[in-house]
């Protein structure tokens, strides 16, 4: 076994996990296109389209272009193309695989025809509208005007609409959860009436987080959903009540290396192995062993336990598991995910596109 902090992957829950995500798409008539930056691993995004996604979602022209050399050929990049080197790297990896992204802003989606017409390509691409995160889209109102400018660009396809409603993850409860998600599918479904309505039979339309793909079945409108953090699970998916802890396929081995002071001690990993995310019910972690140890402040490489001496027995040298607030942002962290079968080591998983 590899030395602590490492991250743990548990194979068979891993596998539960994508064929369980899929298989309530598939059910649906929703094509899955996995968000890959969770796990950054070509091993890991082959995996998914074995087992029946259609393609896969980045976030970065990075991530794109080591998947593409990984041998992937069909890639959603869902973030707004804007400056001439990235649109002008943006085709020629769109020469090669079937490479589509988002447009938002005229001058991007201008920036990216004229990067596309210099080398002779179309590029699909999908309108983004704003949920009400405000983080990117288009406001809906804006719609027709916005799309038939865009149509004007000939090296521009609009395949469909766009929308990534992350505002779900506020809420707590199967209603609430639901009741967003139909939103979310609402939402698409009138973008890609109104784009029918001024003659654009752009019908495509890309949603879904984990929370809202859980509850395919809420999803009518849809027809493909970008779900990627439901492959390992984390503490945001426990509190949006769709997992439960053993429904999480990635861990935090630490070890237990300090006890200063009775009901104080100290683990081996910090911030530059759980990031600095924080949950106002789970501290920086939280601890499978004794969910009553917290962990209460991270420094980079030591994270600081809190107990009750007299009711919890920590030793030195304990080793414990930590499941993340949010597990995206574990494998950027470190060059290898340590794959268990049966917690036994099996193999190194590398996050081929972290930074
Ligand atoms: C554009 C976009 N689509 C899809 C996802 C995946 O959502 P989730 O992490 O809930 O699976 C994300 C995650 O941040 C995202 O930014």
């Amino acid at each position: 076994m590899p030395i602590t902090p490492y991250v743990a992957l548990d194979l068979q829950q891993l596998e539960k996990n994508v064929r369980g995500m899929i298989g309530k798409l598939i059910q649906q008539g929703i094509e899955h296109w996995p968000h890959i930056k969770t796990h950054k691993s070509v091993e890991l995004a082959k995996f998914e389209i074995e087992c029946g996604a259609s393609g896969i979602t980045c976030a970065t022209l990075h991530e794109a272009s080591v998947m593409a050399k990984g041998g992937i050929n069909n890639i959603l990049l869902a973030y707004p193309m804007v400056g001439e080197d990235k649109c002008h790297q943006f085709v020629q990896l769109a020469k090669n695989i079937n490479l589509r992204t988002i447009v938002d802003s005229l001058l991007g989606a201008e920036q990216l025809a004229k990067a596309a017409s210099q080398v002779n390509i179309i590029i699909d691409i999908y309108i983004a509208v704003d949920y009400g995160a405000h983080r990117e889209g288009i406001q809906i109102e804006d719609l027709e005007q916005f799309a038939l400018s865009i149509q004007k660009l000939s090296s521009l396809n609009i395949i469909g609409m766009f929308t990534y409603a992350g505002t779900i993850y506020q809420y707590r409860t199967e209603p609430e959860i639901r009741r967003a998600a139909k939103a979310e599918a609402d939402l698409l479904l009138l973008c890609a009436q109104k784009l029918k309505a001024i003659g654009i039979n752009a019908q495509r339309t890309s949603g879904g987080s984990t929370l809202s793909s859980f509850y395919a079945n809420e999803l009518n409108g849809i027809t493909e959903s970008r779900a990627g953090n439901f492959i390992f699970g984390d503490m945001n998916a426990i509190y949006g009540g769709i997992y439960t802890q053993k429904d999480c396929a990635l861990t935090i081995r630490t070890s237990v290396v300090s006890i200063p002071v009775a009901g104080y001690a100290t683990i081996d990993a910090g911030t530059k192995t759980l990031t600095s995310d924080q949950s106002a019910e789970s501290g920086f972690g939280y601890i499978v062993e004794n969910p009553d140890i917290k962990l209460v402040k991270l420094n980079e490489e030591h994270g600081y336990l809190r107990y009750d001496p007299e009711k919890i027995k920590l030793n030195i040298g304990d080793i414990l598991n930590i499941i993340p607030n949010h597990s995206c942002v574990i494998p950027n962290l470190t060059n290898k995910i340590y794959a268990l079968n049966n917690n036994e080591f099996d193999h190194i998983i590398i996050p081929d596109a972290r930074y």
